[in-house]
């Protein structure tokens, strides 16, 4: 059966919500000491997962500042509920121009509060920084944004993962994958789900080719067990690092479609294939599952031509 994902206060694009439970089931019961993120984004994977050691990094200052102060208690779920609420009546009453105000706020003060109420009111809850480093997404138009229904859909949110950090031991940090990857042992386990090439380049995201070989070659010679999220194709285009990097043994590639909702052009906005790659074979196959209710052409093992399913 599948559960349902806790969801974490913030949104990123690529946030792997619905590959949560395909990620659960090729862990398994693997054991590993410590799970290292290089691209923790929202962290909605390790909130699910919950494993008690982690590494959660990024190099979204602003991310990483934020569950920091969770963690530290600096922000707490009421901090959360008031803040909200006194900032949406305002923007309730002056509409779109105060959206551009706390923008412009953030933009200097980089304040954790005010990332949560761009992230949450902006225009498809996209997160995007302009070369300066500034947030640029415009406002969703939506002077009602934070009515009482969402601002509790907020705070339970951030009271659900301030719960979750104040039982494990997680290190919230602001690194570049390479830094993070040099540091990885033996006992680790990495997730490592980097930006997709081509895809919302901004002043955090800027992934390039040449970074996703690197990424790729470093990923290859870790002394740990790994997965990889990464795209396989779409219409248009294949990832060649498919066929060329991780076809053969000690790799496996699963795949899942997905439709990006998240997009300023169309070709954003097409299903993209997404590929798991791993370096170990899943103890727990998924395929073993029955297919129940399965609503979507999802999972298909293709480096050993088996199967994995998803209800949904
Ligand atoms: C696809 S998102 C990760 C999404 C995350 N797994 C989730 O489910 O929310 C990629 C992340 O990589 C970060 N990033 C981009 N370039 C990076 C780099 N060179 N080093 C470390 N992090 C980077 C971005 O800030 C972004 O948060």
């Amino acid at each position: 059966m599948r559960i349902i994902p806790l969801v974490p206060p913030i949104k990123c694009q690529g946030i792997k919500t619905k590959l949560v439970d395909d990620i659960r089931q090729l862990v398994g019961d693997i054991e590993y000491f410590r799970w290292v993120e290089p691209f923790c984004g929202s962290c909605v994977v390790p909130f699910n997962l919950r494993p008690p050691k982690a590494l959660l990094c990024d190099s979204n200052v602003h991310i990483v500042n934020f569950f920091r102060a969770i963690q530290d208690h600096k922000i707490t779920a009421q901090d959360v509920r008031e803040f909200l609420r006194d900032e949406g009546a305002k923007l309730r009453k002056q509409g779109e121009d105060y959206f551009y105000e706390v923008r412009k706020r953030f933009n200097e003060n980089h304040a954790s509060l005010d990332f949560l109420f761009l992230n949450r009111s902006c225009f498809n809850g996209v997160m995007r920084f302009n070369k300066k480093g500034y947030f640029n997404v415009p406002f969703c138009r939506k002077q009602d944004r934070f009515a009482a229904a969402y601002i509790t859909k907020i705070c339970n949110q951030v009271a659900t993962v301030s719960s979750v950090i104040a039982n494990v031991d997680w290190e919230f940090r602001t690194s570049e994958f390479k830094e993070t990857i040099a540091e990885v042992t033996d006992c680790d386990f990495v997730y490592a789900d980097p930006p997709y090439a081509g895809r919302h380049t901004d002043y955090f995201n800027s992934w390039s080719s040449e970074d996703e070989h690197d990424l790729g070659t470093r990923l290859a010679s870790l002394p740990c067990k790994f997965i990889l999220s990464t795209w396989h194709s779409n219409e248009f285009r294949s990832n060649h690092a498919m066929n060329d990097k991780w076809q053969n043994e000690p790799f496996h590639i699963f795949t899942k479609e997905h439709f990006y909702h998240v997009g300023s052009s169309e070709d954003l906005r097409h299903p993209m294939l997404e590929a798991l790659v791993t370096n170990f074979r899943a103890e727990h196959n998924p395929a073993k599952r029955e297919k129940r209710q399965q609503t979507l052409p999802l999972l298909d093992f293709l480096s050993n031509k088996e199967s994995i399913f998803c209800e949904n």
